[in-house]
């Protein structure tokens, strides 16, 4: 018997390939060519599941033009680019990989922020560029870390990580803020004290992002929240384009209203808003937050791992929506 169809839309690791194909004829995109809704919607024709990343939409208009798809996995734990009440009313079941990218992301969120308070890039762009001449009082002096007040926007498991990496590693004051508050004891493990959006804004001296990508949490950060900042605050964004105004960021940089940013993602990305580009302060990263081998390549598996357990068992280990299976109307 034909083994059913799945597609994989990105690049990934050779060895998740081959496990999915003991199960699946595999259409993979191995080129990394991207390809346009149309062209997914195309390789996806006659097939039961995609494999896919943040950087794909799925939304009425492919589900419609694909009637045989089942399940799209995401390999990200973001999951903004699914049209997640499209893919229920479709019976469409959507999966994300939590969990396998928490410690890696939040190592990283420390890396940004260290980077950038502390100069790291621009001081050694300066070096390779020649300019370094003598030992100088002031050079390249950013802000500390130890002993500073560090604000999280959005307290999920990443977010977590962070301030326990920032109040035991680092002794930092650590302030939050989140749509619902932790539990006592969770507070405690993470050294962590709850307050309200316009406290975390006026009493960061580093202020990172950790919060979902949704309607609701678009330009969280924009010209009046930045306003509400220290100027000599840092703000890092490991969430997503769009949480801040990249526009407003970039003016409160250029203004001197802000000491400084550490950027992995932006609104409309790979594109880069100019007055980032421009800012020196700034230190600029491909989306790569999660990008340790070892946790790219737990979250590939994951999202293969889905797709076999649902389309194999009838059963995802990290469904987003498991009633649409049961209320769906997709073919079985
Ligand atoms: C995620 O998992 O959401 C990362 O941002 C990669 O897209």
């Amino acid at each position: 018997m034909n083994k059913p169809g799945i597609v994989i839309a990105r690049a990934v690791f050779p060895q998740v390939i081959e496990r999915l194909a003991q199960h699946f004829e595999v259409l993979s995109n191995q080129d990394d060519n991207l390809w346009s809704p149309a062209e997914l919607a195309a390789k996806s024709q006659g097939r039961v599941g995609l494999f896919c990343t943040a950087s794909e939409r799925v939304d009425a208009a492919l589900l419609q033009a694909c009637p045989t798809l089942r399940i799209c996995a995401n390999m990200a734990v973001g999951y903004n680019n699914f049209d997640l009440d499209a893919m229920t009313a479709c019976g469409v079941l959507a999966t994300n990989a939590p969990g396998v990218l928490t410690e890696t992301t939040a190592d990283f969120g420390f890396a940004l922020l260290m980077a950038t308070a502390r100069r790291v890039c621009e001081s050694e762009h300066f070096l390779r560029a020649g300019h370094w001449t003598s030992w100088r009082y002031d050079l390249f002096a950013g802000t500390d870390i130890h002993g500073s007040t560090l604000g999280i926007l959005g307290m999920g498991r990443i977010g977590q990580g962070i301030a326990r990496r920032g109040a035991h590693g680092f002794g930092m004051r650590v302030i939050y803020h989140n749509r619902s508050r932790l539990d006592q004891a969770t507070e405690a493990a993470c050294g962590a004290s709850y307050v309200d959006k316009n406290e975390l804004l006026a009493m960061a001296d580093h202020l990172v992002l950790v919060l979902p990508y949704s309607a609701q949490s678009h330009h969280s950060i924009g010209t009046a929240e930045l306003a509400r900042m220290k100027p000599t605050a840092t703000l890092i964004n490991i969430a997503r384009g769009g949480i801040v105004d990249d526009a407003a960021l970039a003016l409160a940089l250029q203004q001197g209203r802000l000491a400084g940013a550490g950027l992995d993602v932006f609104e409309g990305e790979p594109a880069v808003h100019p007055g980032l580009l421009g800012a020196s302060r700034v230190v600029l990263t491909p989306h790569i937050a999660s990008a340790s081998v070892p946790t790219r390549l737990a979250m590939a598996d994951l999202a293969a791992d889905n797709l076999i357990g649902f389309l194999v068992r009838g059963e995802a280990l990290t469904a987003l929506n498991p009633r649409a299976v049961a209320t769906g109307s997709a073919p079985g």
